[in-house]
């Protein structure tokens, strides 16, 4: 719930991300000379990055409404039909997981998107008859992991993306600083920037991991957070000092001594650690890969001298 508190409301105040914010603001901007509704925005990009946040944003930057729902939470036609229905003149539909609608839904949101309007279907068999609802002019705001798993008539119809990329540590400290001050917890540069270099470069596991060494803090010290307290309350944790996790750990520890370093695909691996191939795909691998860690070949994932050297 505190979380909530933790989130920015306006780009003024969202940390990194530059390029995005360079792009989204001169988007909004525009629509506002043009007194347009705002194209349809599709985020992509690993989650805990602040995609939801940023719709959020957006939608305050515009002074507008904003609904919230996910691909999965959309089982039928009418789930979306009747949040359409719903909607005011330039209002924002935000859908989380959007690579997850299912295609009948995806379907219904075509016609919505491109044209503001959606075909229901009244009744059944011979007295059936198909009503058209005219809708306002609205923004669709999808987010998804993978805007590669989007279907092209669907990715087609975005006419903005944002891709979000992992956050540097200098940009995370500073998230860290600024959710420390929020919730009052006195924190020094160093400490801010030990509990950085350790959040996968992930806003939602810095934030987590504040929270976790003020806890630390507050039971074995005066719940202040330095260098030397950061660091002991993170091993204490089994955080290592290259920000990877038990998952992660886990991953490389399968790659190089179980599998010997022979490539493994996915679907091993998927069984081996008891994990779903999205978890694997979306939450584990996107950072070992951009840290250097494994590496993607057509016979599958190998772990590289890095990970190696690990172990
Ligand atoms: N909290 C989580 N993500 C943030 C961001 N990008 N900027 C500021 N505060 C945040």
């Amino acid at each position: 719930a505190l979380d909530i508190t933790l989130r920015p409301k306006y780009l003024k105040d969202y940390i990194g991300q530059e390029k995005v914010k360079e792009q989204i603001s001169l988007f909004i901007e525009a629509s506002k000379k043009k007194s347009e509704v705002l194209d349809h925005v599709l985020i992509n990009g690993p989650p805990g990055l602040g995609k939801t946040t940023l719709a959020q944003v957006i939608a305050n930057e515009l002074k507008k409404n904003i609904v919230f729902t996910s691909g999965p939470l959309l089982e039928k036609k009418g789930d979306l039909a009747g949040i359409l229905s719903q909607l005011e003149e330039g209002d924002i539909l935000f859908i989380d997981e959007i690579h997850r609608l299912n295609p009948s839904v995806e379907e219904t949101l075509y016609p919505a998107i491109e044209d503001f309007r959606i075909d229901i279907i009244i009744g059944k068999g011979s007295s059936s008859r198909t009503v058209r609802i005219e809708l306002p002019r609205f923004t669709l705001i999808g987010a998804t992991t993978r805007a590669g798993m989007l279907t092209s008539p669907l990715l087609s119809r975005f006419g903005i993306v944002l891709n979000m990329d992992f956050y540097d540590i200098t940009s995370l400290k500073s998230v860290i600083l600024r959710s420390a001050k929020i919730l009052s917890i006195e924190i020094t540069e160093e400490g801010a920037f030990e509990i950085a270099k350790r959040s996968r470069g992930t806003p939602r596991t810095a934030n987590r991991l504040l929270k976790r060494v003020h806890d630390y803090s507050v039971v074995h010290y005066s719940g202040k957070i330095d260098k030397k307290i950061a660091q002991e309350a993170l091993e204490f944790f089994e955080i290592d000092e290259n920000g990877l996790d038990q998952n992660d750990k886990r991953y490389l520890f399968t790659l190089v001594k179980r599998f010997g370093g022979k490539p493994v695909g996915l679907s091993t691996l998927s069984s081996a650690l008891s994990e779903s191939k999205s978890t694997i795909e979306e939450l584990i691998e996107p950072y070992l890969l951009r840290e250097g860690y494994i590496e993607r070949t057509p016979k599958g994932r190998i772990p590289t001298e890095k990970a190696i050297k690990l172990f």
